[in-house]
């Protein structure tokens, strides 16, 4: 841990080939390549993810070694380990599904339990107490509208929730605009708000898994933000878009991917960037400020599901044909 610290590339690579512990991680958490990463020593930081010491391994105050280089404005070494923790992803993510995942789409317990609105429509409940849709999220909502609906045209919305965002997209008077939504109880809510009866709407209910594969319609605009899903589940929506989406379309998406750590976070930005590409979208992000720090918002939240910083968070996700 010294000789990274210092930089001493020669000693780290006899440590390692004398079989020294690279995994060791002090009383503060810390690991050789976190001090590496936070010194800037990119030779070190190579050396040692070379030898296997893990990207994404935490401190006590739960950085890893890129949040560490990215604190002390290395970015050199923050890029090394951006592109370490892709690799390993993309791996892994094509590993599993190469394995087989078990089930797909929402699951049987969520489509089951009855969801609850609060009575100012602030908040969407399931029956553990987890958040499914907060209203703190409606700036975030009217950005994403903004992307995939400015121009007007068909849009395609994908989770109603509390339907900000499609409120925020009517607001933009699309020539069609089309919901699919799966839950029975957010179904109905939709009906008794008579979004059924509003001009060039139309609902699909059931999952976008079976709904849209067969529905022979394109999209100027597509927004997509479910629940109780998997990134797996989102690739396999990301291999829609090509045949979905109009040239010159525009898909957004809300990025919760990794939102607990701002570098992971930024590790999950790139893989859909990088995934985008190979089906022929380029990627766009734009940054916007999120302030949830009043506890008062989470209270009686099972699922805290944003934890990053207001203004570092990436959320919003434009993908151009
Ligand atoms: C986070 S909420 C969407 C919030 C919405 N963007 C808004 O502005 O209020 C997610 C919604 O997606 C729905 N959903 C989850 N999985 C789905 C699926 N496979 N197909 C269609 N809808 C799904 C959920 O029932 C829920 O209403």
């Amino acid at each position: 841990m010294n000789a990274a610290a210092k930089g001493d590339v020669h000693r780290v690579r006899e440590l390692l080939d004398s079989g020294a512990d690279h995994l060791y991680q002090d009383d503060k958490g810390q690991n050789a390549l976190m001090l590496a990463s936070m010194a800037g020593h990119d030779s070190v930081v190579e050396a040692l993810l070379e030898a296997g010491t893990p990207w994404n391994a935490l401190d006590k105050d739960g950085n890893c070694a890129g949040d560490l280089a990215m604190l002390a404005g290395h970015q050199s070494t923050a890029n090394l380990l951006l592109e370490a923790g892709v690799r390993a992803e993309m791996v892994l993510g094509a590993l599993e599904r190469k394995l087989g995942k078990e089930t797909a789409g929402p699951s049987h317990d969520y489509l089951q339990q009855r969801l609850q609105y609060d009575a100012d429509s602030e908040r969407l409940m399931d029956a553990d107490d987890r958040a499914v849709m907060m209203a703190w999220e409606g700036p975030l909502m009217e950005a994403h509208a903004h992307a995939v609906a400015a121009s007007g045209g068909d849009i395609l919305n994908v989770g109603f929730g509390l339907g900000l965002v499609d409120e925020a997209i009517q607001r933009r008077r699309p020539r069609s605009h089309t919901i699919v939504e799966v839950h029975p109880d957010v179904h109905a809510r939709m009906l008794q708000l008579g979004w059924h009866q509003r001009p060039g709407v139309r609902i699909l209910f059931g999952r976008w898994q079976d709904v849209l594969p067969q529905l022979g319609a394109q999209f100027d605009g597509i927004f997509f933000d479910t629940y109780s899903e998997f990134y797996d589940d989102m690739q396999d929506f990301h291999v829609l878009l090509p045949r979905l989406l109009r040239p010159d379309g525009i898909y957004s998406f809300f990025h919760g991917l990794a939102a607990d750590n701002a570098f992971f976070h930024a590790v999950y930005s790139e893989i859909v960037k990088r995934e985008m590409a190979s089906l022929g979208l380029s990627t766009q992000f734009v940054p916007l400020p999120i302030n949830v720090t009043d506890p008062k918002i989470w209270e009686g939240v099972r699922n805290k599901y944003w934890q990053l910083d207001t203004s570092t968070a990436c959320c919003l996700l434009g993908v151009e044909q």
